[in-house]
């Protein structure tokens, strides 16, 4: 695809296409094709009605992982409780956190905040128009670096997030997974972007990888590539991309415990920094041992995690839970809490709150389940040992 590719892109690409490089005057139809589709079916998304770079930066990182529908309510309230990256700055992280909640991959929100910072105060409050200082932010990449400069500067800056992978390995019907080409992919996006209309070029090719050339079923009927999409021309559209061979995602069980104390409190810990739920608060607990009961890991892991001995009663529910690279199922009980004072032997922080206050602190997306059910039952009017 790229108008000149070099020997290695070539050797790497394996394609249907790999001796048909696209001449210039394609090239210059594709660009063309695409703007104009754009400019009549384009999607009106709040972060396009400006070019205030922090927006713009927010937009794309909450849109790093997430779907388009997701994230504009989660966009509009950010902006609300920060609307600027001073006020990001000075933000605790739990308040950070709080915002991203229900999210995921709160890595992002993390890096969100120390950027913040480091713009803050190494930059003047201005995001970097300097690609490599860009991408020397916490959570920037080259994708969203790409994504950032264009849509904000209309820097001629490529992009390659997942959809437009996946367009332009059926543009050049390409025989690999994506993430086995991607060098070759990087130089589709290169040599195609618009050097003039950078900012509406990348937002048109994630537009037509989000409405037209969808996973499933794409709608090249009305695609403005098709005349050039070799996927099309081969009938292959529905094969492409290769799929990557994935290992199953792993499964844990888990025993956690909502303990009350006698002034009707419930113990709850923040989780170390480091890891995909870091920084994030949740009910103690942690996982089954083969031939274990849920209530003998539950007592085990409150005295490892914690020092202190509890009495764990009554099942209070299930959660059955998938992140993104596993699977969680929590066994939730009432515990009662007997002697010691709890300690953060393996989390950053311990805290007694009232059910009322839980709603004040940011949790994990599983642990929301258990205090919606919390709130519908109630504490317990006793803790029942059980046997
Ligand atoms: N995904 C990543 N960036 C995006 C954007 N600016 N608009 C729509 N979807 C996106």
């Amino acid at each position: 695809m790229p108008a000149k590719s070099t020997s290695s892109a070539k050797a790497q690409q394996n394609s249907a296409s790999s001796n048909q490089d696209l001449p210039s005057f394609v090239v210059a139809e594709l660009r063309d094709r695409l703007l104009q589709w754009y400019a009549k079916q384009g999607r009106d998304l709040p972060w396009r009605r400006n070019q205030n770079p922090y927006h713009i930066w927010i937009s794309e990182i909450m849109l790093q992982q997430t779907q388009v529908k997701t994230v504009i309510p989660y966009y509009e309230r950010w902006l609300q409780a920060f609307p600027t990256v001073e006020a990001l700055a000075a933000a605790s992280q739990e308040q950070v956190l709080k915002q991203w909640e229900g999210l995921g991959y709160y890595a992002r929100a993390r890096n969100l905040h120390k950027a913040a910072q480091a713009i803050a105060h190494q930059h003047n409050g201005q995001f970097p128009t300097q690609f490599e200082a860009a991408i020397a932010l916490p959570g920037i990449g080259r994708t969203t670096a790409g994504g950032i400069l264009s849509a904000a500067f209309n820097q001629p800056v490529p992009i390659l997030d997942g959809n437009v992978k996946r367009v332009l390995a059926r543009l050049t019907a390409l025989q690999k997974p994506p993430n086995r080409s991607l060098e070759w992919l990087w130089q589709c996006s290169t040599t195609l972007l618009d050097p003039v209309h950078s900012r509406d070029f990348n937002q048109a090719l994630m537009d037509l990888g989000a409405t037209l050339c969808t996973p499933r079923h794409p709608n090249c009927g009305h695609c403005p590539w098709s005349a050039h999409c070799r996927a099309y021309a081969l009938t292959m559209q529905n094969d492409l991309p290769v799929s990557e061979t994935r290992s199953p995602i792993p499964h844990k069980v888990i025993g956690v415990a909502v303990i009350w104390n006698d002034s009707q409190q419930i113990l709850i810990d923040r989780r170390r920094q480091e890891g995909l739920l870091g920084g994030l608060w949740e009910f103690p607990g942690g996982k089954v041992e083969p031939n274990e009961t849920i209530e003998h890991c539950i007592r085990r892991e409150i005295q490892e995690e914690l020092g202190i001995e509890i009495e764990v009663g009554d099942r209070l529910t299930v959660v059955d839970h998938t992140y993104s690279h596993f699977r969680v199922t929590l066994n939730v009980h009432h515990c009662h809490h007997v002697s010691g004072i709890p300690q953060p032997l393996e989390c950053d922080e311990v805290r007694w709150v009232t059910l009322n206050e839980l709603d004040q602190y940011p949790f994990p997306k599983a642990n929301i389940h258990i205090i919606e059910a919390l709130k519908q039952v109630g504490p317990p009017s006793s803790v029942n040992p059980s046997p």
